[in-house]
C-alpha cells in the first residue's frame, strides 16, 4: 500500500498535465520510490489513481527497464549492449562482471549491493563500452577499471529517483 503522502503526490502530479494519465510515468517514479519497486499491488493502487486498467500500468512498467516488479540491488549496472558498445567489447564487459558478481544478467547479488542490467542506448555512445551505475555515465570501461568502479560505487547512496515528492511540491 502507497502512504497517503505518495497517494496525495500522485493526485497533484496529475493535476500538471491536461491530460492526467501523461503523469503515469513520473508518478511511478514517486511510488517506486517509497519501496524500491513496483509490486502488483502498487501498481494496481497507480491504476486505480489513474482510473486506468491495471494492464496499462504493467505494459510501462515491463516496457521501462527503470521501473522494476521485483526488488533489486542497492546499486543498479546498467550496461550498454547497443551497437556502440557492442563493438567495443560490452558482451566481453557484461561476462566479467558476471564473473566477477557471480550472478547473471538480470540478477543482484547474494548481499543486495548489485543488480547488472544490460540496457539499450543509454546516449553515451562516445564513451563506449560504458555504463551507467546508478545515476553515473562511466566509460570508457576497461577490465582493469572494473573492481575500482564496483568499490566506489558501494561509497555512494545508491540508485536515486528520478523524481521525489518534494521536488514535486516545489516546482
Ligand atoms: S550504443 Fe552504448 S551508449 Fe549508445
Amino acid at each position: 500500500m502507497l502512504t497517503k503522502k505518495t497517494r496525495e503526490a500522485i493526485l497533484e502530479l496529475q493535476k500538471k498535465y491536461p491530460e492526467k494519465r501523461s503523469a503515469l510515468i513520473p508518478a511511478l517514479h514517486i511510488a517506486q520510490a517509497e519501496i524500491g519497486y513496483l509490486p502488483s499491488e502498487v501498481q494496481n493502487e497507480v491504476a486505480g489513481l489513474f482510473a486506468i486498467d491495471p494492464n496499462e500500468v504493467n505494459a510501462v512498467v515491463t516496457f521501462y527497464d527503470m521501473f522494476f516488479e521485483k526488488p533489486v540491488g542497492k546499486h543498479l549496472l546498467h550496461v550498454c549492449k547497443n551497437l556502440s558498445c557492442m563493438l567495443r567489447g560490452s558482451d566481453h564487459l557484461v561476462e566479467r562482471l558476471c564473473q566477477r558478481l557471480q550472478i547473471a544478467p538480470g540478477e543482484t547479488t547474494s548481499d543486495g549491493e548489485f543488480t547488472l542490467i544490460p540496457s539499450e542506448c543509454l546516449g553515451a555512445c562516445d564513451k563506449a563500452p560504458m555504463m551507467l551505475i546508478d545515476d553515473k555515465v562511466v566509460g570508457p570501461i576497461f577490465e582493469s577499471d572494473i573492481e575500482h568502479l564496483l568499490e566506489e560505487a558501494k561509497k555512494s547512496p545508491g540508485h536515486p529517483s528520478p523524481i521525489k515528492i518534494e521536488e514535486d511540491n516545489d516546482a
